[in-house]
């Protein structure tokens, strides 16, 4: 990952989505610290930003509101809440590296960036997903990178799971993103690694962006080490 400077003066700044996956009824403290350990060690040279996302305990409540008659942006909300409680578990791992609020809007966002702190954040408004979130977290703070840290590889150009032969892209221009989600295609699980709305923000604000597997020192050669690690989103 190869991410341009902000000046002389300025820390560049990359929003990192981690996936939802990471946080779950077996997430063990051992595992967030691996992940906070990263963050301190970005923080020397970075300033991080991360998403968290929601996964499977969100699902899961998400599905047995939904089976109890809740309206679709009630269970957005409950999806955010989810999301905002697996941020500040991140958060307790970071201990005073981390931002003490976990930001509520995006203008929230652009003042904790002024503190120099690791900042962890959920989701936000209702009716997106946290990759769209994070997204526009990037428009906002004009982050030099994005990195959504997913359960996969990168981005294939079939399902991996049914496809042995699926080819992991190295590239990809975000044109061929968008029409291969408008055509419908199964692009392995792209409707979950980046839905419309993230990647019209990265296309309308030309965010250099990388999909990759969540794991901790793949995101940390991927940043630091400027290794050429899943998929690169070309702009
Ligand atoms: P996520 O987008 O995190 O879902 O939010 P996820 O499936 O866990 O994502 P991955 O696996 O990390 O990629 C869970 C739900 O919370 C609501 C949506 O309903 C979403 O499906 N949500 C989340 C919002 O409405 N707005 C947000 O900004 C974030």
């Amino acid at each position: 990952m190869n991410i341009s400077d902000k000046g002389p003066k300025q820390k560049k700044i990359v929003v990192i989505k981690l996936s939802g996956s990471i946080f779950n009824i077996n997430t063990t403290a051992k595992s967030l610290k691996q992940y906070a350990q990263l963050f301190l060690e970005i923080q020397k040279k970075i300033q991080p930003v991360i998403v968290a996302g929601g996964g499977l305990i969100a699902r899961d409540y998400i599905n047995l509101a939904r089976s109890l008659g809740s309206d679709e942006s009630t269970l957005d909300v409950m999806g955010i809440e989810i999301s905002r409680l697996n941020a500040m578990l991140l958060s307790a791992a970071l201990g005073d590296s981390v931002y003490p609020v976990i930001p509520s809007n995006l203008e929230e966002i652009s003042v904790a960036c002024q503190s120099g702190k690791i900042i962890v954040s959920g989701g936000l408004h209702p009716g997106q997903s946290t990759n769209a979130t994070a997204a526009l977290i990037c428009e906002k703070i004009k982050a030099n990178g994005f990195v959504n840290a997913t359960d996969v590889d990168g981005i294939y150009d079939s399902d991996p799971n049914k496809n042995p032969k699926a080819k992991l892209f190295k590239e990809i221009a975000i044109e061929r993103c968008l029409n291969l989600l408008n055509t419908g295609s199964t692009m392995a699980g792209t409707y979950d690694l980046m839905d419309i709305v993230a990647l019209k923000v990265i296309e309308r604000s030309k965010i250099p962006t990388w999909v990759t597997k969540s794991d901790p020192k793949i995101i940390k050669d991927l940043i630091m080490k400027n290794s050429k690690i899943g998929t690169k989103i070309t702009v």
